[in-house]
């Protein structure tokens, strides 16, 4: 057997499930491919994964002699990062963990400090290079850039890009174009492999996107024109063989009968092949915000920094925020962006040097950058009110989730991008005057980033946010305020 993974006709379904989350998938996968794993939130992308883990039961075959690695893992022990990078490879030594440390732009004495210590993206950094100094490990990396700035997300791209055997989902595609050479996705209806990037998959769906639905309407057309035919033939031949008693004439007019019917089957059948193209048609509905714009200017700084031990924690800055204008906070981890929005938002005392003036108003919309912790869909829906929870269930839809992963109101088996859309939701209930928002692409799919981007460009709120998806932050902000750390 080759290092290649074969997948022959693999079904799979969780016990709760009503229909298959795979059926009949076959995909080969090859050793050496770089390959960006892309789907919908709660595709599957992850239950893959468990799948080539063997963690999971299915039908079919799953053939491969590759050790599988996934990312992220959890580490209980208190490790330093060199002890996290040897603990399976003892051998290695520290020259060679300093190098792989200097591809990924870190420090050689990060290696010397508590794991648990290190700030996220440096963890993810860490951990994913772990996973690779095992060179007969193939490694599944799950959604590596949540913690990870621009310029750390450009770091781990250049890294994975001097690697090769491994697969990554990822819902940033600026992040996956860096470095895949194969594209595998997951579609409603259907799995795509191809080779090239991101941009070449999606160049190659909308082509065959936009054939299957000119097709679908070109056979459309056709079985409107068959059917007025059939009819015609139908009504004619009835009447034909009422009207006469010729048997010979008869009997032809049965036989166009016979045909017109055959040829109405024949296109039937052909619809219904077509119909399951026509549902591989990604569709999202457009997304309602509704913003009220404050009456005054809501933020001023001037020459502004917070002080941490009586030092500036970033290089001093000036900005103004008028009523429907949308600044991005941007700057490397650990500048300071959440801590300016949790000073602006009023939570917690700050030390501050310069001058500033914040007006907020009433109505604040706020989305933290993690999935806040003993919140979830239950505990949300019981502090609704009948017409709000309609609201929210109606958002919930609008964002993708399917009305069956909600009848589960434990959202324990919920996929992270289902997770966070639990929040979004709940962050756009009602009308709000200030949108304060920290990570919200953060395990978004990209059609639901082009959806927010869709309604935050024509409802124009005004927003305070950071975001590290770059597509994001363009598309939407009107102003940008770069936070450097001050050294
Ligand atoms: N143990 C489980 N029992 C029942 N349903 C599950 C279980 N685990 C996951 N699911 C459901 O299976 C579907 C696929 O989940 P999965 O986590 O694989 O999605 P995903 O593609 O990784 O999504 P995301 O982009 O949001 O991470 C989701 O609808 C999820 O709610
Ligand atoms: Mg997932």
């Amino acid at each position: 057997m080759t290092g290649n993974i074969l997948i022959n006709k693999m079904t799979f379904q969780y016990p709760s499930m009503l229909h298959p989350l795979f059926e009949n998938i076959t995909v080969n996968i090859d050793e050496n491919w770089k390959l960006g794993l892309l789907g919908r939130n709660g595709r599957g992308k992850t239950t893959f994964f468990k799948i080539l883990l063997g963690e999971l039961d299915y039908e079919g075959t799953v053939q491969s002699s590759l050790i599988f690695k996934y990312f992220p893992v959890y580490l209980a022990n208190q490790l330093t990062a060199e002890e996290v990078l040897l603990q399976k490879n003892p051998m290695i030594e520290r020259w060679e963990l300093e190098l792989e440390l200097s591809y990924m732009d870190l420090p050689a004495e990060v290696l010397d400090r508590d794991f648990y210590v290190l700030s996220g993206g440096e963890q993810t950094k860490i951990l994913l290079i772990e996973l690779f100094l095992n060179e007969a490990a193939f490694p599944l990396i799950d959604e590596p850039t949540n913690n990870l700035d621009a310029h750390g997300r450009r770091g781990v791209g250049d890294y994975l890009n001097r690697k090769k055997g491994f697969i990554v989902v990822s819902h940033d595609q600026h992040f996956l174009n860096q470095f895949v050479d194969h594209t595998m996705a997951i579609n409603k209806e259907s799995i795509d492999v191809i080779k090239g990037d991101i941009d070449t998959w999606a160049y190659e769906k909308k082509n065959a996107d936009e054939l299957a639905e000119e097709k679908n309407h070109r056979l459309y057309q056709e079985i409107n024109r068959l059917e007025a035919v059939s009819k015609r033939v139908a009504s004619w031949g009835q009447k034909r063989e009422n009207s006469t008693k010729d048997a010979a004439e008869r009997r032809l007019a049965a036989k166009q009968m016979k045909r017109s019917k055959a040829i109405k089957k024949r296109t039937e059948e052909k619809i219904r092949d077509k119909k399951s193209l026509i549902n591989n048609v990604e569709q999202v509905e457009s997304l309602k915000m509704r913003v009220d714009q404050p009456d005054k200017q809501v933020l001023l700084l001037r020459n502004f920094s917070i002080l941490q031990n009586g030092k500036c924690l970033f290089e001093p800055v000036n900005i103004d925020v008028y009523p429907s204008e949308r600044l991005f906070i941007t700057g490397k981890n650990g500048a300071g962006k959440t801590t300016l929005l949790h000073f602006i938002l009023g939570n917690g005392q700050f030390e501050v040097t310069g001058d500033y003036q914040i007006r907020l108003p009433n109505k604040i919309s706020l989305l933290h950058q993690q999935n806040q912790l003993g919140k979830d869909h239950a505990s949300i829906l019981q502090q609704l009110t009948a017409q709000e929870k309609e609201s929210y269930l109606h958002l919930l839809r609008q964002l993708g989730s399917k009305r069956s992963s909600f009848a589960d109101h434990t959202s324990n088996h919920w996929s992270s991008g289902e997770q966070k859309k639990v929040f979004l939701a709940n962050a756009l209930l009602g009308n709000h005057s200030l949108f304060v928002w920290d990570e919200v692409t953060n395990y978004l799919d990209m059609m639901v980033i082009d959806q927010l981007i869709g309604a935050i460009n024509k409802y124009k709120p005004t927003m305070i946010g950071v975001d590290h998806n770059e597509h994001f932050a363009n598309s939407v902000a009107t102003k940008k305020l770069e936070l450097i750390k001050k050294v």
